[in-house]
């Protein structure tokens, strides 16, 4: 039988973790338009335009290993059976936004509405599969 503080306990639980995801969307999707929207500003991209890119990008691969890094802990904590897959997937995103990061400092790739396309389809995939997942986990072991 549950009581009414383990119930109020997955219930913030379960919040913790959507308030942050939502935090981390509103951040990789402003991260994604400023991309489209220096993209499209024009076609002749400046450096201080790529500076500015690099800044945004550079800001939100903080934002999300600090999240991811959190996450992974509580995941740990819990002993989540599906913790490898869902630390595989947040690798991937780190290493994409590093390489592509590290390609616009050295000026070997150009600004294109790929990286900010693929930003908003990798958060969409990740929270319906993994996040998703995580929840419903949290809710049936407390439950
Ligand atoms: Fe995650």
């Amino acid at each position: 039988m549950i009581s009414a503080f383990e119930g109020r306990d997955t219930k913030s639980a379960q919040l913790s973790i959507l308030e942050e995801h939502c935090l981390l969307a509103e951040r990789i999707d402003d991260a994604s338009k400023q991309v489209d929207i220096l993209f499209s500003a024009t076609a002749n991209q400046s450096p201080a335009e790529v500076s500015r890119v690099i800044v945004v990008l550079e800001d939100l691969l903080e934002i999300a290993r600090e999240h991811f890094q959190h996450e992974e802990a509580e995941m740990t904590v819990n002993a989540f059976p599906g913790l490898i897959f869902h630390k595989r997937d947040h690798d991937y995103l780190i290493k994409s936004l590093m390489d592509f990061t590290s390609a616009l400092n050295h000026g070997t790739t150009s600004l294109s509405n790929d990286m900010g396309v693929n930003l908003r389809s990798w958060l969409t995939y990740h929270i319906k599969k993994y996040d998703d997942a995580y929840v419903a986990f949290i809710g049936s072991e407390r439950t």
